[in-house]
């Protein structure tokens, strides 16, 4: 039987119900959900959320909608690739059980909602501050989405809740892990790592726009990730100039930012990181247009 694919809050609730109570604890003592929050137009990257998701977990829900709230440019939002009946073959082969793909007007009955969720000072920075709003958008979405996936007991016993989010959106995953973490959302956010392609390219859905050129000189974005990566790994110290000096001898390309943050916080690291020789836990971040494409890449960097 092909996977099931809902279109309301109301059967997104009853479809969790009934397979939570049919599948609840097949793959250990502690029943489990996980939700994959996608936007569609799936790749690789998704992939691996949806597998790491169906590994782990009993059952596993996928949403796919396009949230308006997280686009600044109406063109954008229009553009957005619509490919519900090959995300849903791609999610069914992967095992998911259930996709909800609501309507805007779903989603959002009165409109633009009114209140909304801010997700505050980590949001001003990096890709915030090119996309003011964006990651209001996200967190709202997002925080309705726990509220509806969210799993009722199955024969008295709670629900393991766990949401699943790409590390390539590194700041998107830090703030709703904040969320989380500073509203007491009852779920435990997975980070997945990212996938790139064998040239060192990390997957996106915008890599589709580079051309040949520009494709060939994105590449210097995650040579000048490994860079640092190869230093924190001989706990040399990470001052990022001879990354940035890379990036910036690339014709073509043009950096918008180069950073080494601690994760949780985004902010960059001040100790322990420029003059000394690292230990400890950080992450390179990068965004770059390249051609007529915004770029964004990270690396975890890490050093015992
Ligand atoms: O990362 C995305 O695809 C979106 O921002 C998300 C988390 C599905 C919210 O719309």
């Amino acid at each position: 039987m092909p996977i099931t694919v809902v279109r309301t809050k109301a059967e997104l609730r009853s479809e969790i119900a009934r397979l939570t109570a049919e599948h609840g604890g097949r793959r250990g003592a502690t029943p489990s959900l996980g939700l994959a929050p996608t936007m569609g137009a799936l790749h690789n990257g998704h992939r691996m959320l949806a597998e790491a998701a169906v590994a782990a977990n009993d059952v596993v829900v996928a949403s796919v909608f396009v949230n308006p709230l997280q686009f600044g440019d109406p063109k954008d939002l229009e553009r957005y690739p619509r490919t519900l009946d090959a995300d849903a073959a791609l999610l069914d082969a992967i095992g998911v059980d259930l996709v909800f793909a609501p309507s805007v007007e779903e989603m959002y009955p009165g409109g633009e909602p009114l209140v909304r969720v801010t997700a505050g000072p980590l949001a001003e920075k990096w890709e915030g501050a090119s996309r003011p709003g964006h990651f209001d958008g996200v967190l709202t979405v997002v925080s309705k989405l726990f509220h509806l996936a969210s799993p009722g007991p199955v024969a008295g016993r709670p629900v393991a809740f766990r949401a699943y989010f790409g590390q390539k959106d590194a700041q998107q995953l830090a703030i709703v892990r904040r969320m989380v973490k500073d509203l007491d959302f009852p779920v435990d956010v997975v980070g997945v790592p990212i996938v790139r392609a064998e040239d060192g390219l990390a997957l996106s859905s915008r890599n589709q726009f580079l051309n040949d050129g520009d494709r060939e000189a994105a590449l210097v974005l995650s040579r000048a990730l490994r860079l640092m990566d190869e230093r924190a790994t001989a706990h040399q110290p990470l001052e990022p100039d001879d990354a940035v000096a890379l990036i910036k001898s690339q014709p073509g390309v043009e950096l918008d930012y180069f950073e080494v943050v601690d994760a949780d916080t985004l902010e960059p690291l001040a100790f322990n990181c420029r003059e000394t020789p690292f230990t400890g836990e950080a992450l390179a971040i990068v965004a770059a247009r390249v051609g007529e494409v915004r770029l964004i890449d990270n690396m975890p960097l890490k050093a015992s």
